[in-house]
């Protein structure tokens, strides 16, 4: 049980493509996975990638009850996704904001499609397959894409949607009532 450093855009492990994971079970594995989740806690995070701790393993978590950083959104079950698969079910995007624990203090407009399936295995090495839409879908896309060395701002397409909360908020750019006291 470690919190971790997060790391941030810059670091170059942060481009690498992960790899699969051949022991979902293991004991090594169980490691990680507790490691993400005290450090996704700690950082208030809505999911978190393995790489970001510095892990190359195509390992990604996420889910909340509430979550300070996107107050608006609905819950979503923490959930442990190990070698992800996304099919991808409507062709239709929609633009949302986007943050990352690895690009702090920010936010920016990121168009996804809405609706997805998701499946992979789970830490007991069970199959788990799940069909989703909104910021679920939204969420789980973020975190596969680290799986692969993307981060939200490589998918930018209007890069006027992008800055510092407090600038967008000042700006009538961006609003939420995100609470000024949680670690971004
Ligand atoms: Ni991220």
């Amino acid at each position: 049980m470690t919190i971790k450093t997060v790391l941030r855009l810059g670091d170059p492990i942060l481009q690498q493509r992960s790899i699969e994971v051949d022991d979902p079970d293991s004991y090594e594995t169980q490691v990680i996975i507790e490691d993400m989740f005290d450090t996704m806690h700690e950082y208030k995070g809505a999911g978190l990638a393995a790489p970001q701790i510095g892990i190359l393993k195509r390992i990604v978590i996420f889910g909340f009850e509430s979550n300070p950083r996107y107050p608006d959104v609905d819950s979503i079950p923490e959930t442990i996704l190990i070698n992800p698969v996304i099919e991808i079910l409507s062709t239709e995007k929609k633009d949302d904001w986007e943050g990352c624990l690895s690009v702090p203090g920010l936010r920016g407009l990121v168009s996804r499609p809405d609706h997805i399936r998701y499946s992979g295995y789970d830490k007991n090495g069970a199959y788990i397959e799940k069909e989703v839409k909104g910021f679920h879908a939204r969420v789980v896309q973020h975190e596969c894409d680290h799986l692969d060395g993307i981060l939200y701002v490589q998918r930018m397409k209007d890069m006027t949607k992008f800055g510092f909360i407090s600038e967008l908020e000042q700006n009538d750019i961006y609003n939420s009532s995100l609470c000024d006291t949680c670690e971004e």
